[in-house]
């Protein structure tokens, strides 16, 4: 049987760190390709627009064949079978992530019982690292190239000082 192990590593990516990155590394040791899902919700304000979110991601990822970068708008379920895939990669943290993963994991097991999600942990080092609290450090005029790819470092960079 020649099945390939295929899943969606989902997520909004506004923008991009090192801990999704590791999370997707983790993801190859089980997976022959993993496509990550940007998310476009409409109703969302986001620091970057969908084409920069996932052109950062093209560009980390750039080369890396068992990588596809793509978007997606609606329900994460309808996106996920639409693809033929029923497999979802989600990071876990810590606890506090426990709660709203266990949720949305049920909440896409309900809708279709076929789906099935599968966490990884992160590198400790990452445990404390979101998009949200990057955006913040930049913003207000710190930063931290050691948390991010380079691109997205310069990204957020130029998007500030922009907005300065
Ligand atoms: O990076 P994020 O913001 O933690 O990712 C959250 C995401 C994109 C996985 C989640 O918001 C999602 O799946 N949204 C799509 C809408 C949907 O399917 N909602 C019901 C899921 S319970």
């Amino acid at each position: 049987m020649d099945r390939k192990r295929l899943a969606v590593y989902p997520g909004s990516y506004d923008p991009l760190t090192n801990g999704h990155i590791d999370i997707i590394q983790r993801g190859l040791k089980i997976f022959d390709r993993i496509v990550v899902a940007v998310l476009r919700n409409p109703d969302k304000t986001y620091l970057f627009g969908l084409e920069e979110r996932c052109g950062m991601l093209r560009e980390v990822f750039r080369g890396t064949e068992r990588i596809e970068i793509d978007h997606f708008e609606g329900l994460l379920v309808d996106y996920v079978k639409g693809r033929g895939i029923t497999t979802i990669v989600r990071g876990l943290r810590a606890i506090s992530d426990f709660e709203i993963e266990f949720q949305m994991a049920l909440m896409n097991r309900k809708i279709d019982p076929r789906i099935e999600t599968i966490f990884f942990v992160p590198s400790e080092s990452y445990s404390f690292l979101s998009s949200k609290l990057v955006k913040e450090v930049y913003r207000l005029g710190g930063e931290v190239g050691s948390l991010v790819p380079p691109i997205v470092d310069l990204k957020l960079k130029e998007k500030f000082a922009r907005r300065a």
